[in-house]
C-alpha cells in the first residue's frame, strides 16, 4: 500500500518576522510577566517562536490594572535597561495597551489620551461576563474621535458563542477583529475553540496575536500543529498582521 507521508506543518513556520500586537510582557503591571527576569525569557521564547517586533499591551483596566502612561512607560523603560544590547538590537518594542472598555476608557477616548498599537489603532477588551449595555456608544465614540477599534479575542466572550449576528453587528460597526493564536488549542476550553475555527472560515478574523502572559503558553503554541485549511487561512491572516504593523 502506498503511504503518503506529509510534512506535519507547525503554526511557528509561519510566524517568521512576525509582530506581536497583543502581549503581557512588560514587568510587574499586570496579570503577565512578573518581573524583569520573567519578561526577557518570555521574550526570548517568543523571539525563537519567530517573533521580532513587539508591541506589548498591558491591562489598562481601572478594577483591577489601574495602568496609566506613567506606569507603562516606567516599566518599559525598565525593561529596556535590562535588556542586552545584542537582543534588543534584534528585535523591536514599542508598547501600546488593552483597554477595557469601561468609564475610565470613556473618560481617556474624550481626552484623546490612548495608546495605539500603530497609526490610529485601538486594542479593546470587555469583560468575559457580559460586554457593556452601552458598547455601541462606546465604538462610536471611539470612530468619532478618530480611533480604529480593535476587539481583542472576539472568540473569548462566552455570551457570543450562542449569538454569532453579534460579530457581523460589531464588524458593521467598524470594529476590526484580533484573534489569540491560543484560542486553536482547546487552552481556553473547546467553545473558543469552536468559535475561533466559525471565525477563522467565516473570513471574519482580520489579526492575530499571542496575548502571551507566561512562558507556559508560549511552549503551546510552539508545539502547535495546524491543518492544512487552518494554514491557508492563517497564513493571510498572518501576512494582514504583518503588513499593517510592522515597521522593520
Ligand atoms: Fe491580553
Amino acid at each position: 500500500m502506498l503511504q503518503v507521508f506529509t510534512k506535519k506543518q507547525f503554526l511557528k513556520d509561519l510566524l517568521e518576522d512576525f509582530v506581536d500586537i497583543h502581549n503581557h510582557i512588560l514587568p510587574g503591571i499586570d496579570d503577565g510577566a512578573k518581573n524583569i527576569k520573567e519578561s526577557i525569557n518570555l521574550i526570548n521564547k517568543l523571539k525563537d517562536l519567530g517573533i521580532k517586533e513587539f508591541i506589548p499591551t498591558p491591562h489598562v483596566y481601572e478594577d483591577f490594572y489601574p495602568n496609566t502612561d506613567e506606569t507603562i512607560g516606567d516599566s518599559y523603560f525598565k525593561l529596556l535597561e535590562a535588556l542586552k544590547p545584542k537582543l534588543l538590537s534584534s528585535i523591536r518594542i514599542n508598547p501600546a495597551a488593552e483597554y477595557m472598555m469601561d468609564y475610565n476608557f470613556e473618560k481617556l477616548i474624550e481626552d484623546k489620551n490612548l495608546f495605539t498599537l500603530k497609526g490610529n489603532y485601538v486594542l479593546v477588551e470587555m469583560s468575559y461576563f457580559q460586554a457593556p449595555i452601552n458598547l455601541e456608544d462606546i465604538i462610536f465614540k471611539i470612530k468619532t474621535r478618530g480611533y480604529i477599534p480593535i476587539l481583542a479575542h472576539p472568540e473569548r466572550y462566552p455570551y457570543y458563542h450562542n449569538n454569532k449576528d453579534f460579530y457581523n453587528k460589531l464588524k458593521q460597526l467598524g470594529c476590526f477583529f484580533q484573534l489569540n493564536l491560543l484560542s486553536l488549542t482547546n487552552y481556553y476550553g473547546k467553545h473558543v475553540e469552536k468559535t475561533a475555527t466559525y471565525l477563522i472560515d467565516e473570513n471574519l478574523i482580520d489579526f492575530v496575536a499571542t496575548d502571551a502572559h507566561n512562558k507556559d503558553q508560549v511552549a503551546i503554541l510552539s508545539n502547535l500543529i495546524l491543518n492544512k485549511n487552518q494554514k491557508t487561512l492563517l497564513h493571510s491572516i498572518i501576512e494582514n498582521t504583518k503588513n499593517n504593523f510592522s515597521i522593520l
